[in-house]
């Protein structure tokens, strides 16, 4: 999935009131902050607090600064003892617990301290390694991005998943607009593989090989490579990512598998088929991008998961976060907190699920507000780095007392 790019201003210059229906705060907004007489400022999502008439709202934001979370005081907030989830995930069997991260969140030192604390034993970087910033021109490479969370993450004793190298999205402009036929195209994907996966060579754990090949409906998803190439450009990804680096896990990643249905359906088969052709692929990737509220509970999960499992193959979740709408309430908090505890619990089911990476671990640098109309807050930990009761979900899923 994307990652959103923005950058907290954590300086909020007050300058003059908002009209009503005018932007009075969110991550990266320095206008005012506060609104004219009558209207109440009210958090949309995280990069969007709104003057909106008093009488039209019963929840209000607390007003001030904009870092201050939406709508924090008064909600319930963790009560946990536990200060690494990575040690407790390995204290229970599993190889990491982990988090996304990128670049531009670097400059922020509240937020790397815990990052590359031993709260996290892996990180995924959400961006840098992608085509579009890797290759820039054909066959042109640039890695010092990537290059900077691996070096980040090894210094931290944290393992790194690198995402991703065959994807619908994020593609270099080079390759989109530019009308190569069949045979070309093949060569650029493997020449991208093999160069991205040689850089990375025996410093990655996994790879996301291929990311999201099948649409909502259950069909292979209509983009470049599956269009000119069709269904046999996912081996090509594998095999060239095999070649470059023997010992990496390599995945195929998607969202809403943890569903059963036509998408997941589609998905299984696909596998099988790469499993029974030889294809060299070691794991599936379940996203875990959810909804409060929509969770299945950990035994459902953990059946779709132990579907591919008994292929052979391991699984993770590798983009966990829990999405609602704003603003938050007491109740999404602690319903959250129970969708956090059956997601990680799947995990901690099924043997060969290797471990839990959310897609950045706190609010203020989630995608979800960018990307999702009216919802946010879905990271375990607020906008301020208080920890929410999903973190103590989390703790909970893992098999710790919370
Ligand atoms: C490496 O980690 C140590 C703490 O373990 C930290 O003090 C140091 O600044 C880090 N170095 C770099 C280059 O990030
Ligand atoms: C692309 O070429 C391969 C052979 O290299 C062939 O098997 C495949 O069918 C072709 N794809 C399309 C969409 O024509
Ligand atoms: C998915 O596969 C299962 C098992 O074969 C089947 O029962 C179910 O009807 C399928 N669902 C869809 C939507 O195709």
């Amino acid at each position: 999935m994307k990652s959103i790019l923005a950058l907290a201003s954590f300086v909020a210059v007050v300058t003059a009131q908002s009209q009503v229906w005018g932007q009075c705060g969110g991550i990266g907004w320095t206008g005012p902050t506060t609104c004219v007489s009558g209207a109440t400022c009210v958090a949309q999502n995280s990069y969007y607090w709104q003057c909106l008439p008093s009488t039209a709202t019963t929840t209000t934001a607390s007003s001030g600064t904009t870092t201050t979370s939406a709508g924090s005081s008064g909600l319930p907030t963790s009560t946990s003892t536990v200060n690494s989830l990575n040690a407790l995930a390995k204290s229970k069997g599993k190889l990491y617990f982990g988090s996304a991260t990128d670049n531009p969140e670097f400059s922020n030192t509240a937020y790397t301290k815990i990052l590359f604390s031993d709260m996290f034993g892996q990180i995924t970087p959400g961006n840098s390694m992608k085509w579009g910033p890797t290759e820039p021109s054909r066959d042109t490479y640039t890695y010092a991005q990537g290059d900077v969370v691996l070096n980040d993450a090894k210094n931290a004793s944290q393992i790194v998943r690198a995402h991703n190298l065959a994807w619908y999205e994020q593609l270099p402009n080079w390759l989109s607009s530019g009308n190569f036929d069949n045979a070309t195209l093949q060569t650029i994907l493997t020449d991208h593989v093999t160069s991205a996966a040689t850089h990375y060579k025996g410093q990655v754990y996994a790879w996301d090989v291929v990311n999201e090949p099948v649409d909502d409906s259950g069909n292979m998803r209509s983009w470049l490579y599956q269009d000119k190439v069709g269904t046999s450009y996912i081996d090509l990804a594998f095999r060239a990512a095999h070649a470059a680096d023997p010992n990496a896990k390599l995945y195929l990643n998607d969202y809403n598998l943890e569903y059963s249905g036509a998408k997941f359906n589609t998905t299984l088969n696909l596998v099988k088929q790469l499993v029974a052709q030889g294809t060299p692929i070691h794991g599936v990737g379940f996203e875990g991008h959810m909804i409060v509220g929509s969770v299945p509970s950990a035994a459902n999960i953990a059946s779709q998961m132990n579907q591919f499992t008994a292929l052979g193959l391991e699984v993770a979740i590798t983009e966990l976060d829990i999405r609602q709408t704003m603003p938050e309430t007491a109740a999404q908090r602690m319903q959250q907190k129970t969708d956090y505890q059956n997601m990680v619990g799947a995990c901690m089911l099924v043997t060969k699920c290797v471990g839990v990476t959310v897609w950045d671990y706190t609010d203020l640098y989630s995608w979800v507000p960018s990307t999702f109309s009216g919802q946010g807050a879905a990271c375990p930990w607020d906008n301020n780095f208080a920890r929410k009761p999903a973190y103590d979900g989390i703790v909970l899923g893992l098999g710790g007392t919370s």
